[in-house]
């Protein structure tokens, strides 16, 4: 059975450090694993527009600077396939067959999508393709026949629904075509970085990111000023490690487990400022994202060959689509004209 490796992002905003843990390095991994026959990373524009269908500039200015991100974290697009969603129409008609397979009351009770409309306020007055994107999100995956999708915990449900298509269709119209979906979910402790501001997860609705094209004294000035232990007020006070967002950091971040280690233990027995170790944590964030900022500033100077990738990715993209819609609609005997 072929391996498809696919996943996405909403190009509503630039990536930053928690997209970067979260799931850009596991992609570029699983990327150069070797142990994929296809792997496809798409910009879901059209997705995006199911909540903002009032400012598609929004969505146009992210769309080049999600594919930058991408290639500064060293997505390869020789050996992956880039493009956006919007180029694929083959999706959208695969979308339309799919709608049928699934009822009103189970996208209603898909839990990122319910928390998604309480979240944005929506109530009754969600917008319909917005209500519906789980199932094109069916089709995102399986015009691809994806196998593999690395993401969140929070796209859990999203890949559950999509298996029940898989089932549905499996069962109304032919088993073979469409194989189960497997989330692969990031490594343990990288699932959601938590932001600077120690509130919740970075987002950029919370205003707490840090982004891979951020700049050195814009890095300096946000771990400056992260959220350590408000009750840590004197150096010489004993300090909270946990809920410590420095600390956070440091143990993900920082390659030397032992120092941290021993930070730790000076910092909870009084001693150890704040602002030292934020040094410590803004060399050692500065040495991540060093390259990653100078290899995006290569592709901004010619944003034009940026979208050229992205073009040459969906004509790819949009001939395996293509094969799948068909086969598609021969399973399902309405092939009428063998297209
Ligand atoms: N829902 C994903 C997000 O918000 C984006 C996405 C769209 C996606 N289509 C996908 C992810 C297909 C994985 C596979 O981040």
């Amino acid at each position: 059975m072929e391996k498809v490796m696919l996943t996405g992002d909403r190009p509503t905003g630039r990536l930053h450090l928690g997209h970067y843990v979260g799931s850009l390095k596991n992609r570029v991994q699983l990327q150069n694993s070797g142990e994929f026959d296809q792997v496809f990373i798409m910009i879901a524009d059209q997705q995006a527009l199911t909540d903002n269908a009032d400012n598609p500039q929004k969505i146009r200015d992210h769309v080049a600077e999600v594919a930058m991100d991408y290639l500064a974290v060293g997505v390869d697009p020789s050996k992956a396939t880039v493009f956006l969603q919007s180029d694929i129409p083959e999706i959208a008609e695969l979308n339309m067959y799919f709608q049928n397979l699934v009822t009103v009351s189970r996208v209603q009770r898909n839990p990122t999508v319910k928390a998604e409309i309480q979240q944005k306020g929506f109530g009754e007055s969600v917008p319909v393709g917005f209500f519906v994107y789980s199932i094109s999100q069916a089709a995102d995956i399986l015009a691809f026949r994806g196998t593999h999708v690395p993401a969140g915990e929070d796209q859990k449900p999203l890949i559950e629904q999509a298996n029940e298509i898989v089932a549905t269709f499996g069962r109304y119209y032919d088993p073979n075509l469409f194989q189960p979906i497997e989330l692969v979910l990031p490594p343990k402790g990288m699932e959601r970085l938590v932001g600077i501001d120690g509130r919740g997860k970075m987002s950029k609705s919370l205003n707490n990111g840090i982004y891979l094209a951020d700049d050195e004294d814009i890095i300096q000035k946000k771990v400056m000023k992260m959220y350590t232990d408000p009750n840590h007020i004197n150096v010489a006070d004993p300090g909270q490690v946990e809920g410590n967002v420095v600390f956070t950091y440091l143990d993900i971040f920082c390659p030397d487990k032992e120092l941290v280690a021993s930070l730790k233990a000076q910092y909870q027995a009084g001693g150890l400022g704040d602002v030292k170790l934020k040094r410590l944590l803004n060399d050692v964030l500065q040495e991540e994202l060093r390259p990653i900022r100078q290899r995006r500033l290569e592709f901004a100077k010619d944003p034009a060959q940026v979208m050229k990738m992205l073009e040459e990715g969906g004509r790819r993209a949009r001939q395996t689509a293509a094969v799948t819609l068909s086969q598609a609609k021969t399973s399902m005997g309405i092939n009428y004209f063998n297209r």
